[in-house]
């Protein structure tokens, strides 16, 4: 039984060599996923796939069903998720095209429904959360990256911003000094409820563009995000199928 599914996000709404064997449509008890949950072959293997924003790339940020998302895979059996998102680069490190395995999350967004635990409980119930991704599969992904003979940051902070616009210079210096090496518009609640399943969740993390005034400090355009998660987007469909081909 197909046991990890990946959610593709801003660059990522299909994958290559994906061979799909049938379309899920699942309702959930927090409504509709952002699409019909793919279920396919990449080299060999069984793996699930879900466009974030939708397969047509139309559903902002702010308004993905997160709750009904997670559910939809914890709902199929899904086990592990590796989430693929595109970032803004905050450390030097982290140029557009480059790769992270993030390791921490500092969460700046509001408003979003985020938690299962909130209506009919039979107990007030606090997750822990103190190290938000799953240590093996951020361990997976870093020895596929290297396999793959990419250069990924092996760890990071994941700056969750409410979007959609893009941040100020002065937020994003604000939240280097906060420690967040990256920023991105769905890294929470996506992360939170995926512990909330007890799945086992990673991100790869695909640096999209300088953060707002980084790199020279000129303005962020779409046509360069666009380009540069063209060339991104292809190393992490060469970790995915290294990573689906190892196991
Ligand atoms: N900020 C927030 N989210 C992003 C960015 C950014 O600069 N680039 C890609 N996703």
């Amino acid at each position: 039984m197909v046991d990890l599914a990946i959610i593709g996000g801003t660059g990522l709404t299909s994958l290559d060599g994906l061979e799909i064997v049938r379309r899920e449509v699942v309702h959930t008890p927090f409504g509709e996923p952002s699409g019909p949950l793919t279920h396919g072959m990449l080299n060999g293997k069984e793996v699930l796939f879900l466009a974030r924003h939708g397969y047509g790339h139309t559903i902002p940020p702010h308004r993905i069903n997160y709750r009904a998302n997670l559910w939809a895979l914890h709902h199929a059996g899904i086990k592990r998720v590796i989430a693929v998102a595109a970032v803004g680069g905050i450390h030097d490190d982290l140029p557009p095209g480059a790769l992270a395995i993030p390791d921490q999350i500092i969460d700046y967004t509001w408003g979003r429904p985020s938690t299962y635990f909130e209506d009919d409980l039979t107990e007030v119930t606090h997750i822990d959360f103190s190290y938000p991704y799953c240590d093996e599969l951020r361990a997976l992904l870093i020895d596929q990256c290297k396999a793959a003979g990419l250069n990924a940051c092996e760890t990071g902070t994941y700056g969750a911003t409410q979007g959609p616009r893009l941040e100020t210079a002065a937020e994003i210096a604000r939240m280097g000094r906060d420690g967040c090496t990256m920023v991105g518009m769905t890294g929470m609640p996506e992360a939170v409820l995926a512990r909330e399943l007890d799945l086992n969740y990673a991100c790869c993390a695909v640096s999209a563009n300088w953060a707002a005034g980084k790199g020279d400090g000129s303005v962020i355009s779409m046509a360069e995000i666009e380009e540069n998660l063209k060339t991104g987007m292809e190393s992490v469909r060469k970790v995915l199928q290294q990573l689906l081909s190892s196991l």
